[in-house]
Formats: C-alpha cells, structure tokens, sequence
C-alpha cells in the first residue's frame, strides 16, 4: 500500500518524524513524503534535524514544488494521506481547494477520489477562520485529527505521548501496530 506524508510548519515535527520511523518497519507500506519549507524550519527547531535527514525515512521524495508529481494526479493510486503536523495555513488552503503546492494538490486528490485524509491540524486557542476550515475538511470527508494526548495511560514520557497518539491514526488505516496498549476497560 501506499501512504502520502507530509510534514508542515505547525509545531509538532516529531509527529511526522516518529510516523515515518514507525511506517519503515511496515514493509507493506511505501512512504511517500512531502516536508514543506516552514515543516524543515520546525524539523530543526524542534528536533535539530535537516531535510535530508528525514527524507530518508521515506520510499519516495517528492518536492513540494513539484505539482506534475504522480501524487498530484488521481491516477496514482495510494490509501490516502496524512499531513503531521498540519499548520493552519495548509488546512486553510486544503479547505478551499486551493492547491498550491503540491502538499494541498495531494490533499486535494486524496478527498476528490474519496480516500482517507488525516489532518493532525495543531494551533491553540482556534479563531473563526481555524474552526470553519475544520468544518469544512470534514464535510469533504477529510479526517481532522488533531495530536492531543491522552493521560489515561499514563505517559511517562513524550515519546509515550506521541506514540499513543500516531497509533490511533494508524487505526485509521487498518494498520497493524504496537504503538501503545488498548483501553481494556476501568481498572484493567
Ligand atoms: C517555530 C514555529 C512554530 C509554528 N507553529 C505553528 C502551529 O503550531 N500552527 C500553525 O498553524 N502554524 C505554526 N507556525 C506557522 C507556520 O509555520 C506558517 O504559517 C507557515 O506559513 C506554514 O506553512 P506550511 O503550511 O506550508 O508549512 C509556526 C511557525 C514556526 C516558525
């Protein structure tokens, strides 16, 4: 199968940089991955790594820039995509249709072939404009998902964190993972 990821500015690079990791040890999958500009100025910022660093998690690369790419096109066939993180500005551009580059081209394609789209949209407190857009995502069929952690598992540390939440959106996909244990109930 294959699975478009693209990592933007929002805060929370590590979300796209630990699902990367994870998606390496699922032979089944081939990572397509899309950093945008604002995503690689994060990626250092956040996690001290380069562009290169990161696209080498991926099976294939492709240049944000680059809108003739197979993935700006319906006929390349995939399971869809997940932008993680995903700024206000590539949700608001993503709502309206706007493809512009080729993160929101890709997007575009994924909702128009009614294939799975998950935005782990982040950026607090929301205004109107973040709200509408999420709506509007939503009513196309995309999947907002923002990366809020959980505490009924009782992280103890960011890693835990993180892993809790990528493994929910790989329920998503129907793929397999040992990211974090299932609520099993109260007390269990
Ligand atoms: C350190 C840093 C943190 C940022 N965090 C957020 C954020 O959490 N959410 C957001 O929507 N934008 C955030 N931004 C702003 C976006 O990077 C900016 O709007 C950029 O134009 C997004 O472009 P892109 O969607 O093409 O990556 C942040 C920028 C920087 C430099």
């Amino acid at each position: 199968m294959r699975l478009i990821v693209a990592i933007t500015g929002a805060t929370g690079a590590i979300y796209g940089v630990r699902l990367l990791q994870v998606l390496r040890e699922a032979p089944e999958v081939e990572t397509h991955l899309l950093v945008s500009d604002a995503g690689v100025l994060n990626l250092h910022q956040e996690l001290d790594m380069g562009r290169k660093e990161v696209e080498a998690l991926a099976d294939v690369v492709h240049n944000v820039r680059d809108v003739g790419a197979a993935i700006a096109s319906g006929s390349f066939q995939s399971e869809g995509m997940i932008v993680a993180p995903c700024s206000m500005k590539t949700l608001a551009a993503i709502a309206h249709g706007l493809s512009d580059n080729l993160i929101t081209r890709a997007a575009d394609v994924v909702l128009k072939e009614r294939r799975r789209l998950v935005l782990m949209v982040r950026e607090t407190p929301f205004n109107l404009a973040h709200l509408r857009n999420m709506t509007a995502v939503t009513e196309m069929g995309g999947i907002v998902f923002p990366p809020l952690p959980a505490f009924y598992h009782r992280p103890q540390n960011i890693a835990e964190m993180v892993d809790h939440t990528l493994g929910r959106v790989l329920d998503l996909y129907g793929l397999a993972h040992h990211l974090a244990p299932r609520w099993r109930g109260m007390g269990e």
